[in-house]
């Protein structure tokens, strides 16, 4: 860490390891992670953070759903804080990046001011997000949109994964169902640095994006019901077999990200059958179905066109049903802390652009309370949500050094 001219600069050594050391926490045998959301790993990778936190001098709180914040202390007792944080659990097959950076990075601030013996004005709360992924308990942000208000305390604690486990059930079974309510304070700022999680910025040989928004998300179940029956003696015509419409209804659902090219998004992540014996014709497949536009009017005319398709292919033999279960808006971020980036870009000299988020982040929700605005750098080969995810020591310094810039220069105005 050094302090040369007006930029100061992290250890990135030590936020390097402490990286290393949070991604033995859920290792998999691929070299990737797998901390979901109110699971043991979860736990413990909560307790380390925690620990850590604590001992760079912060007091940490917990929420009603599971969020954790350790603030250190400003010099201006009526200063509002400024958050800076993102989430520590991951995707069932996640890597070693995604999401804890920014915690981590956020401590990092906290541990080189400490030894640049600075204090900011404002308090600094580096936040860890509960459930940020939505692999275990949809919707994803569940941590942050129940903080900021968007989703009900009370319902989500009734969300089940897929062993019929409730959130509330799984906060309590690790000790995160804390005792402070789960609602917004007033902040200064707000910053989220985040690796990007697509290629833009490797194939624009760009270490920093300044990300000025994130796209619109929608998210769905899709149900074909059919009739189970015998797979042997039941002859194929007359058949209720769901399965036989994917061949119509799949080219239809991404032909909608096809339609909305080059930015429209169309997944389908999971797919259920049920029963899921192989000699009995399924009953019904259920499908997950993610779209995503960072213009919120295309977004919703990929939604209205979904809707159309899905009342067209229903049918008689093949019901049909759809179900949107969580839908996150295009979000744009704020000038302000945009400016405060831009000037941390300055100091450290970073070579930089400006862009949307593909992938959704809590400072979607943390922005609906508070000035917000996110860092990126790059991955390798855009890759994430993968275990071979990858991020370089020198790019995670360069993004921690942008952070720590910003954040003095929020502080300062
Ligand atoms: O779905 C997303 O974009 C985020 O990774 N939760
Ligand atoms: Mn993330
Ligand atoms: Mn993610």
């Amino acid at each position: 860490m050094s302090n040369s001219g007006n930029g100061r600069f992290v250890d990135g050594a030590r936020l390097w390891e402490s990286l290393m050391e949070m991604a033995r926490i859920g290792a998999t045998p691929a070299g990737g992670n797998n901390r979901q959301a109110l699971t043991e790993e979860d736990r413990q990778g909560r307790e380390l953070f925690r620990a850590w936190s604590e001992t760079a001098g912060c007091q940490v709180q917990v929420d009603a759903i599971g969020n954790l914040f350790a603030t250190r202390p400003g010099s201006d007792s009526a200063a509002l804080p400024i958050l800076i944080g993102s989430h520590l659990d991951t995707q069932p097959t996640g890597g070693r990046f995604d999401g804890v950076y920014g915690v981590l990075a956020g401590l990092e601030v906290v541990r080189s001011l400490n030894d640049l013996d600075i204090q900011t004005r404002s308090p600094l709360i580096v936040a860890s997000w509960t459930n940020e992924e939505g692999a275990r308990f949809p919707p994803a942000m569940m941590g942050s949109g129940v903080w900021a208000g968007e989703f009900d305390l009370a319902e989500t604690y009734q969300t089940r994964d897929r062993s019929g486990q409730t959130v509330r059930d799984a906060l309590e079974g690790i000790g995160a169902l804390g005792a402070s309510r789960a609602a917004p304070f007033p902040l200064k700022g707000a910053i989220e640095l985040h690796i990007e999680q697509g290629p833009i910025l490797e194939d624009t040989g760009n270490t920093i994006g300044i990300v000025t928004g994130v796209q619109g998300i929608r998210w769905y179940d899709l149900t074909l019901i059919g009739m189970p029956c015998h797979a042997g003696p039941t002859p194929m015509e007359g058949r209720r077999d769901p399965v036989q419409k994917l061949p119509d209804l799949l080219p239809r659902i991404f032909g909608l990200a096809a339609e909305n090219a080059p930015w429209g998004r169309a997944t389908i992540g999971d797919l259920i059958s049920q029963p899921g014996s192989r000699n009995t014709v399924p009953e019904s497949i259920q499908l997950s179905i993610d779209l995503r536009h960072p213009d919120q009017s295309v977004l919703d005319s990929m939604h209205a066109r979904l809707r159309e398709l899905v009342s067209e292919l229903s049918g008689e033999t093949v019901e049909i049903r759809l179900e949107e279960i969580w839908h996150s808006p295009a979000v744009a971020f704020d000038p302000g802390v945009l400016n405060a980036i831009q000037t941390a870009v300055e100091i450290t000299g970073h070579k930089a652009m400006e862009m949307v988020s593909g992938a959704g982040h809590d400072s979607v929700y943390v922005s609906r309370v508070a000035p917000t605005a996110m860092i990126f750098i790059p991955c390798q080969d855009g890759l994430s949500h993968n275990e071979a995810e990858y991020a370089s020591p020198e790019d995670i310094s360069a993004g921690c050094n942008v952070l720590l810039n910003a954040v003095l220069s929020l502080d300062a105005h």
